[in-house]
């Protein structure tokens, strides 16, 4: 495989300007990443600070709701209450290699940002965060937090005010102040090396759950089922699996409100392979090839294009795709809080609700692990607003 593509996905479609930044960067991973120094300095942040490894929890009530042993492997545990910190105590560490100070980044659900902020204090790198308008407004939780950290939080209100438009404005940002900054990309999208070095970070999940369910159950899943937009929590746990066959993976994406015009997220379904910020994937786009906002009520999934790996993992068929509605999300949420008194994040609600949905099809004895991304205190007002009104 060439490096940094994926079948037909993947590449540098970038400004000239960004490429030797990224040749540095790709460099910079590949000298430090496999070092003893690293994966201790890494391991050790991952276990005191983020809280590692996270529990497979067999979630019993669940289970019989949906007819089959269902474990959820828990990353809203990670501090911060989400996947995105193991990928940003990862890059936090190599900015540190390269010698720069500053770290760059975009966010939608917060989640990612907030998880930014924490590995560059952790680090001693200054952290600027840029987030689209109507993004902060509904994260508004997360943005107190990233503020209240010290990240500096910039408003983008190009476009549709969403992440997308992030993403654009961090990477026209990156290329006036790369000698001393970082973009540290939250999820595997962007140019190579971005979507495997995102990967690798996030491929601790995966490893977990082989030993802990192999301790557990004595033998390995018979299905993965994760949610995502770029692909990172998804990508994170399927790797392990990627070369047994027998281990189905199913990847769950924003349906918003519907698969309409204009009203989804649903890139695999009604999306076509483009370019986006640098790369080729799988993408929603008019006839004219021009990027189409996506839709949905979870931030964190409402990009308009999959990441290169997860575009071609899809395409081949070892992964499948499917999609949540809106609707049936908050009800997955309802769901999830009575049966295992837990509150899921709307991203992670996606996952849930293919389980619902799918109940009839599970076999009694099938062990399905459900990546549960993150937890939904940032999405509190948006879940009672929906079931109260308030
Ligand atoms: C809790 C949670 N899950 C999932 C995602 C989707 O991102 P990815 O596809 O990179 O895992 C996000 C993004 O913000 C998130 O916050």
């Amino acid at each position: 495989m060439k490096k940094g593509k994926f079948g037909k996905y993947g590449g540098q479609f970038v400004n000239e300007i960004l490429m030797p930044i990224l040749i540095e960067l790709e460099a910079a991973f590949e000298k430090h990443y496999p070092t003893s120094e690293f994966q201790e300095k890494l391991g050790g942040l991952l276990r005191d600070y983020a809280g590692r490894p996270t529990p497979l929890y067999y979630a019993r009530n669940f289970s019989k709701l949906v007819g089959c042993q269902v474990y959820l492997k828990r990353e809203d545990l990670v501090c911060g209450g989400s996947h995105k910190l193991n990928n940003a105590l990862g890059q936090a560490l190599l900015t540190k290699e390269m010698g720069k100070s500053r770290l760059i980044t975009e966010t939608a659900a917060g989640q990612h940002g907030l998880a930014t902020v924490m590995a560059g204090n952790v680090c001693g790198l200054e952290t600027e965060v840029f987030m689209g308008v109507k993004d902060m407004k509904r994260q508004a939780s997360n943005v107190k937090r990233m503020k209240l950290l010290g990240a500096k939080v910039t408003p983008v209100d190009i476009g549709m005010g969403v992440l997308k438009d992030a993403v654009s404005d961090t990477l026209r940002k990156w290329t006036a102040c790369s000698q001393t900054t970082h973009y540290l990309m939250g999820s595997t999208v962007g140019p190579h090396p971005y979507p495997e070095i995102v990967a690798t970070f996030q491929s601790v999940i995966g490893t977990e759950i082989k030993e802990q369910i192999l301790k557990k159950e004595d033998r390995p899943p018979d299905k993965i089922v994760a949610c995502g937009s770029g692909g990172s929590n998804a990508l994170g746990a399927f790797r392990a699996f990627i070369d047994n066959e027998d281990v189905k993976l199913v990847f769950v994406e924003g349906g918003g409100e519907s698969l309409e015009a204009d009203n989804s997220a649903a890139a695999f379904q009604v999306g076509k392979p483009g370019i986006l910020h640098g790369a080729v994937m799988q993408v929603l786009q008019d006839e004219h090839g021009q990027i189409k906002p996506s839709k949905t009520r979870a931030a964190g999934l409402n990009y308009p294009g999959r990441g290169p790996e997860i575009s071609a993992l899809c395409e081949s068929g070892r992964v499948k795709a499917y999609y949540a509605f809106d609707k049936e999300v908050f009800e997955a949420v309802k769901v999830m809080c009575r049966t295992e008194g837990l509150i899921p994040a709307l991203e992670t609600a996606h996952a849930i609700s293919y389980m619902i949905k799918h109940k009839e099809e599970f076999e009694k004895g099938e062990l399905v692990v459900l990546n549960y991304s993150g937890r939904g205190d940032k999405d509190l007002d948006a879940i009672m607003r929906y079931f109260h009104g308030a």
